[in-house]
């Protein structure tokens, strides 16, 4: 049986490829075309750039901007925040980097049309707390990815990227893509000088608390699919911070965004007994992580764990008091469009519930975990830094640069700098598509040539799952049972159970430990064999396969870094049960590993958390 291949194959050259088209992605392609006036820039995108990322339903608030014209904030301000959020760990010349950039980016989503609400009293932008700003952001992606279309030459939507290619010389040295046409099934060969990646951080990684037909219901997009990792690591390409997967305190069941009622409306979380449980826990986090639990405001990951420590002791349901704080028709509005901008379901779930939000509290809940680089949370490549700014030991040449020569990040993409949101996204996108022309325009003459051998090899690959599908199909006796494959879907209902169950989902809330690690990997060892035998019955389920196995390896990264840290660094993300306290003298570093593609080892290392800010 020869191959299956459903189109054509399809050569798109160009100096820069840029993958994924959310905020990231957007930046890096705005920002190239205005440096590289003169170079091919070509973005792909799984689906269409006009409405992908996780912004794609829109946002009510930009969750990163200084205000410093206005003298608000200092970009070292910012640095001292997101470290003390990520209870010292973060790489800050990263951070202070995207700090120091993200006002312009934001001045320029309110030229291109973005409406940011201001505060009539002070004609500033209204902020919904320190860091925040207020807008009407139901098409806030739509308006930031006409800047991109604009600035490319093509983009290419609908394209699956499913692997990166290597130069046929230097394996360290990037070429190049691949993927394939979700609506012809053509297989995409791009070959490029650089690379950007901007494609995404990671839902459904662990199990979701939504079941059965609402399963969809993530907090984070469900089509996030880890992209971001799962094209960087077997490219060998370092990766840190994996283990430092976030855990969101949300409304209940819609997954609603609580800054807004927190942070503008000053609304109150109680237990179910009335009580303001935070502070009451202060002093058991001291005894956990030490000074960490001083910070200001209080770390995220120790918000949740004050309110996972009162549902165990039974103190639940959780409430947030909508009721005390929506005393105006104004504040009410804020509080509808609040939802209606970004989680219209959490709008849904007052109406299907019949809570009014002026009568009535809502319940809040911890979430399964997600994988990710741009909110309270920054796992993801290890990245050259600024120039000007980034420890030598922190730099190789160009800025957002990974350790593969000419692969770069943005947003999810890249690790050690948290708290970057949408803006700080497309800031870091800006920033990365500087430096690839630079890297572009320094390469000369010298293109990396495509590995002939490797194309064909990713090509049978890409393509396998339909062939697998179609030879299998045949032994089926009812439903969807096969005794030779498995189909997307059950292969990924079977990692989610896995990690939820052995690598600190909600279910165990969100324990784990070295034997239940082990035990976890050698099941996400056993998930990886039969991964061989996904099958795919047309186009859209090939694409599920694919993101299915960037779902999977990077699990397994997740799953190598919390056994590797050897504390609870973030109580209220996950605990290793075996070493329940924070160690500062053995883990105030950040964990670090390297996938061989070729023997599947990983290895795993630290290295140094620099404080380059007081
Ligand atoms: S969003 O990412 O889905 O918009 P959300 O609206 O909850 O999240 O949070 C928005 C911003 O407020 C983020 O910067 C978050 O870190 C911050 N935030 C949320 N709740 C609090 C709180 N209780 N204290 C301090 N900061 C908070």
């Amino acid at each position: 049986m020869g191959l299956f291949r459903p189109g054509k194959t399809r050569y798109v050259d160009a100096d820069i490829l840029v993958v994924g088209g959310g905020f990231g992605g957007c930046g890096a392609a705005y920002e190239a075309r205005y440096w590289g006036r003169d170079l091919r820039i070509v973005l792909a995108e799984k689906a269409n750039i006009e409405r992908s990322g996780a912004v794609a339903q829109g946002l009510s608030a930009i969750n990163c901007y200084m205000g410093m014209h206005w003298g608000e904030n200092r970009p070292e301000d910012f640095v001292r925040y997101a470290r003390g959020d990520l209870l010292g760990l973060v790489r800050e010349d990263l951070v202070y980097d995207i700090a120091r950039h993200v006002d312009a980016t934001v001045h320029k989503f309110e030229e291109w049309g973005l409406p940011i609400i201001q505060d009539p009293k002070t004609g500033r932008y209204q902020r919904e707390g320190r860091w925040q700003v207020l807008i009407h952001g139901e098409s806030y992606k739509p308006i930031i990815a006409e800047a991109a279309r604009k600035s490319v030459d093509a983009v290419h939507n609908r394209i699956m990227v499913t692997h990166l290619l290597t130069d046929r010389a230097r394996p360290d040295r990037i070429a190049g893509a691949v993927g394939f046409s979700v609506r012809d099934g053509s297989f995409y060969v791009f070959r490029a000088k650089a690379v950007i990646v901007g494609a995404g951080g990671a839902s459904h990684i662990y199990r979701p608390r939504a079941i059965g037909e609402g399963t969809g219901r993530t907090w984070y997009a469900p089509w996030s699919s880890a992209s971001a990792y799962g094209l960087l690591i077997p490219t060998g390409a370092k990766m840190i911070q994996m283990e430092n997967r976030i855990v969101l305190a949300r409304f209940k069941d819609g997954y609603g965004p609580v800054g807004a009622w927190f942070l503008l409306l000053k609304s109150q979380a109680t237990n179910a007994y009335g009580e303001n449980y935070e502070a009451a826990w202060l002093d058991e986090l001291r005894a956990r992580v030490g000074k960490y639990a001083d910070a200001q405001p209080m770390p995220t990951c120790l918000r949740n764990h004050a309110m996972l420590e009162e549902m165990k002791a039974g103190r639940g349901p959780i409430y947030m008091h909508t009721q005390e704080v929506l005393d105006s028709k104004e504040k009410e509005e804020i509080g509808w469009e609040d939802f209606l901008d970004m989680t219209v379901g959490q709008a849904v779930v007052w109406a299907s519930q019949n809570i009014d939000p002026k009568e009535t509290p809502s319940e809040l809940i911890t979430s399964e975990p997600y994988v990710m680089g741009s909110h309270a949370t920054c796992s993801g490549a290890w990245a050259s830094g600024p120039e000007d700014c980034a420890p030598a030991d922190y730099q190789w040449g160009y800025n957002r640069m990974t350790t593969v020569a000419g692969l770069f990040g943005a947003g999810d993409t890249i690790g050690g700098s948290a708290h970057k949101f949408s803006s700080g996204s497309f800031t870091e996108g800006r920033i990365a598509g500087k430096a690839a022309v630079k890297y572009v325009k320094d390469l000369k003459g010298e293109a990396p040539q495509l590995d002939e051998a490797q194309v064909k090899r990713l090509e049978a690959a890409v393509f396998r799952p339909l062939e697998t599908y179609r030879l299998g199909r045949n032994a089926i006796v009812a439903g969807t049972v096969a005794p030779d494959y498995l189909t997307p879907l059950q292969g990924l209902q079977r990692l989610e159970k896995l990690m939820d169950e052995y690598v600190g989902g909600y279910s165990v809330f969100y324990v784990t430990s070295e034997p239940l690690l082990k035990r976890g990997l050698e099941l996400i060892g056993m998930l990886k064999e039969d991964m061989e035998r996904v099958g795919a019955e047309d186009l859209h389920q090939l694409q599920r396969a694919w993101e299915l196995q960037h779902r999977v390896l990077t699990a397994e990264a997740v799953a190598r870094h919390t056994l590797y840290r050897q504390e609870t660094r973030w109580p209220g993300y996950y605990y290793r049960a075996d070493h329940p306290r924070l160690d500062d003298a053995a883990w105030h570093v950040f964990t670090v590993s390297e996938y061989d593609a070729r023997t599947g080892d990983w290895r795993m290392g630290k290295l140094p958390v620099h404080h380059i800010v007081e």
